[in-house]
């Protein structure tokens, strides 16, 4: 690999994410940048991951893509303030997921640097990622059942391959959390580092990547994609309908608005 130390840092500020081009050589970087929400996904940062992806993928300075958080989240699932008072016509209208199968279709591999909660959606975006290094204090889980509905950006499909049955079983149904730890005994996460070096260890991956044949890189990781997504989209498919269904229930918008209130939500199962 040719040595570029005196490349200038490319920086772009969005209005949720920041992203360095050259973070390091052929590497990028998206930082997820809505601290005070914990990261907490809206349409409009999905959008902004998803133009930025595209744009990286197309940049031949460009290898390997890291995309993380901040110590205290990756993220805390999709932006509920934005979404509880949808019914399930409007979810289905707005398609928010047609953002997330685009940022599926990258070809570069991009690694998630996962420190604190990784909820809800997101932990479906680091898992949509094609690897996870994760800090001692991540905490991975799909808690939306405590919100009145269920995970609709894979995790259901996702973490049951990742997990098996059971695991994905409990996690999905109590909303509990699971420690780095346990996820990467279970496989979910690549390795768990001290927190102060979830990063830099997330980018001594990517550059060892980055210096391997960039063809070779994308056709593989096509490949292996191509065994594991078999049966992936006919399971989002579903995954998705289910999830839009949750929003013409009254337990979803008492769920949503128990947590927007700040209080314990009372579900009657209608
Ligand atoms: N959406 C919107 N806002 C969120 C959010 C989310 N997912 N998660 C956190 N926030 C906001 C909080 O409302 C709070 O805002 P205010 O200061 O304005 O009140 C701020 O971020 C800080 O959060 P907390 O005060 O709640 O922080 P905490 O440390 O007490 O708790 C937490 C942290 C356990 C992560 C808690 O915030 C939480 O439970 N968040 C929601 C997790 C969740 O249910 N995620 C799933 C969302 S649905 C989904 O993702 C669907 C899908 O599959 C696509």
């Amino acid at each position: 690999m040719t040595i570029r130390s005196s490349i200038k840092v490319q920086k772009i500020n969005m209005e949720f994410i920041k992203v360095t081009e050259n973070a390091r050589p052929y590497v990028a970087l998206i930082q997820l940048n809505r601290p005070k929400e914990l990261n907490a996904l809206n349409l409009q940062l999905m959008g902004e991951i998803r133009d930025t992806l595209k744009k990286l993928d197309e940049n031949d300075e460009v290898r390997v893509v890291v995309i993380t958080g901040n110590e205290r989240a990756f993220a805390a699932g999709a932006d509920i303030k934005q979404m509880a008072g949808k019914t399930a016509i409007d979810m289905l209208n707005i398609d928010q997921f047609s953002t997330w199968d685009q940022i599926r279709k990258t070809k570069k591999p991009i690694i998630a640097a996962v420190s604190g909660f990784a909820l809800g959606g997101g932990c479906e975006l680091a898992m949509t990622c094609d690897m996870i290094i994760a800090s001692e204090t991540a905490k991975f889980g799909q808690p939306e059942i405590k919100i009145g509905t269920m995970p609709g950006a894979g995790g259901t499909q996702r973490l049951t391959k990742a997990l098996g049955k059971a695991k994905a079983m409990e996690l999905v149904l109590t909303g509990d959390f699971l420690s780095a730890e346990d996820a990467c005994s279970y496989g979910l996460v690549n390795r768990v580092v001290p927190v102060e070096l979830y990063l830099e260890e997330a980018f001594r991956l990517a550059a060892k990547i980055a210096a391997m044949s960039p063809v070779g890189v994308k056709l593989a990781k096509e490949s292996i994609n191509r065994s594991y997504e078999t049966h992936l989209d006919e399971g989002l498919h579903f995954e998705r309908k289910n999830f839009y269904l949750t929003f013409a229930s009254e337990d979803q918008k008492e769920g949503m608005n128990a947590f927007i209130e700040k209080r314990r939500p009372d579900f009657k199962g209608n």
